[in-house]
């Protein structure tokens, strides 16, 4: 069926004259068929949907894109640390320290334990009492590499008065405390001067933070 013949379908061809358009262009003619109701309908509500759209999430408090993302990062994140603590009790890598490091919930734990017993010989912050500053970048122990500082801190440094904690706490914790130690590195919260050998910020098992 041409488009034609629906258009005419029903309609005697004086009223298929009236709908015509009285302009012509090179012998053409053109019907006036305006967009139909549905068609208008649709298009509205999708504009007032939109601003409806707009001021919910861009300035209400829609949950928006953006925070739905990080969102999902956070629990992406959480997920890979409980991997991470799962898996250490076969191995502990620098990774495995470095994923729970970047994970905010494993962080505050090992913060929570490092307040109680490392505090009152590193300082609050990390800067530094009886025991080295951890926050200037530079190891008497070690490189400053993740790895590194779970040695001595399970190991200890008995001559010194650094316990061996590996015995004193569960593994989680200590990992915990481990990554939380992590994040304190090149903060260089102003405490006890430097000692021991210059790593870079995140150790010197990084390549390029070496100086
Ligand atoms: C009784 C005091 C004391 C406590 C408590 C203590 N430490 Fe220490 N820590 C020391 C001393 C002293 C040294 C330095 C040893 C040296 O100079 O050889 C040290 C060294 C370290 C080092 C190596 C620093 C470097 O420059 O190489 C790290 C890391 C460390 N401690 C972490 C911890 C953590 C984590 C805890 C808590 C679980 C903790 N310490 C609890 C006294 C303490």
């Amino acid at each position: 069926m041409s488009i034609h013949s629906i258009r005419t379908k029903g309609e005697t061809m004086d009223r298929v004259e009236d709908r015509l358009k009285d302009h012509e262009y090179d012998g053409i003619k053109e019907y006036d068929n305006p967009t139909p109701g549905w068609w208008n309908l649709l298009f509205i509500a999708s504009f007032v949907f939109s601003v409806l759209y707009f001021v919910h999430y861009q300035l209400g408090h829609g949950t928006s894109v953006v925070d739905e993302y990080s969102a999902d990062l956070e629990e992406a994140t959480a997920v890979a640390a409980a991997r991470a603590l799962a898996s250490a009790s076969k191995e502990v890598t620098e990774e495995t320290l470095a994923t729970l490091a970047a994970a905010p919930d494993q962080v505050e734990k090992g913060k929570a334990k490092f307040l109680v017993v490392c505090a009152a010989c590193h300082g609050q912050r990390g800067e530094g009492l009886v025991g080295p500053n951890l926050t200037d970048g530079h190891w008497v122990h070690g490189d400053g590499s993740l790895m590194s500082i779970r040695k001595v801190v399970r190991e200890g440094v008995i001559a010194k008065g650094m316990a061996a904690w590996e015995s004193q706490m569960p593994p989680e914790e200590l990992l915990q405390v481990v990554a939380y130690v992590g994040t304190l590195r090149g903060t260089n919260v102003p405490g006890k001067p430097p000692e021991g050998e210059k790593a870079g910020p995140q150790g010197s098992s990084q390549d390029g933070n070496l100086r």
